[in-house]
């Protein structure tokens, strides 16, 4: 099963993940990062600054899990834009290097089996990041995705739109259709790790980590993986049963085996 990591708040949650990210950069240069958007990823990109000073940062490699289909790339709701503002731009990384699903309508047909071709000429991911959603999915992955998906267009829940027409003027704002990459490409990663803050995620969270495998709560494929890390606020955390023993064992582990 993952391990659950239960932290104080979230900026704790943003300096674990990101002296993790900090340290595979220091191991391997060209270190390819799955990177998401959306709030929960905030903190880690926010405390990477100042882990990396001083690395040469000109190779490292990433993938965005998810993009809007057909929202202009240049909308600072585009998760092309949101990536480069919150991502590239502050690390200073090579926009060339970090690759976002092409989310626009011509060219949509092929762009699932584009970007799979581009993230296996890179020899996949070693880090993937993944925030959650109220419903349950990972990714843009609603209820009922395949755990054999790979990246494809896909219909947005209306609790999936409605959770995020914060980002945008109106619900009507937002796109009802995406691309994201499938469970079966984020099952291929190295190391998954999800984050997850605040009582609306509670629900999932415990779904996710305690409840059975089931496509209806597409976040359960992380216990199919053999590396899953979830590091959780109190809140998110406030669901889950065996929660005491995630915290002894966390506490207990052995220095070594890092996240
Ligand atoms: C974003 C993504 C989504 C979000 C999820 C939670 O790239 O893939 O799965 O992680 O919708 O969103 P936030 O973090 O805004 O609560």
């Amino acid at each position: 099963m993952a391990e659950i990591v239960i932290v104080p708040d979230a900026a704790a949650a943003g300096a674990l993940v990101a002296d993790e990210i900090a340290r595979l950069i220091r191991r391997t240069p060209d270190v390819v990062l799955g990177l998401a958007t959306g709030s929960t990823p905030v903190p880690v990109y926010e405390a990477l600054p100042e882990r990396l000073q001083g690395l040469d940062l000109s190779s490292v490699r990433g993938f965005a899990l998810d993009e809007y289909v057909g929202l202009d790339p240049a909308h600072p709701e585009s998760y092309r834009s949101v990536i480069a503002r919150e991502v590239i731009e502050p690390l200073g990384l090579d926009p060339a290097r970090i690759r976002v699903p092409d989310g626009r309508l011509q060219g949509i047909q092929h762009a699932g089996e584009d970007y799979e071709a581009a993230l296996g000429a890179a020899g996949g991911v070693e880090l993937q990041l993944l925030g959650i959603g109220t419903d349950g999915h990972i990714g843009f992955n609603e209820p009922g995705s395949s755990f054999a998906s790979l990246t494809r267009v896909k219909t947005l829940t209306e609790q999936t739109r409605s959770d995020n027409a914060r980002f945008f003027d109106s619900i009507d704002d937002v796109p009802r259709h995406c691309i994201t990459q499938g469970l079966g490409t984020i099952l291929r990663a190295g190391h998954l790790v999800l984050l997850a803050f605040g009582d609306s995620k509670a629900e999932a969270v415990a779904g996710a980590v305690e409840g059975p495998v089931t496509a209806s709560l597409p976040a359960s494929a992380i216990q199919l993986h053999p590396h899953a890390t979830v590091v959780i606020d109190e809140e998110a955390a406030s669901g889950l049963r065996f929660a005491d023993y995630y915290r002894y064992t966390f506490d207990n582990k052995p220095e070594w085996q890092g996240l």
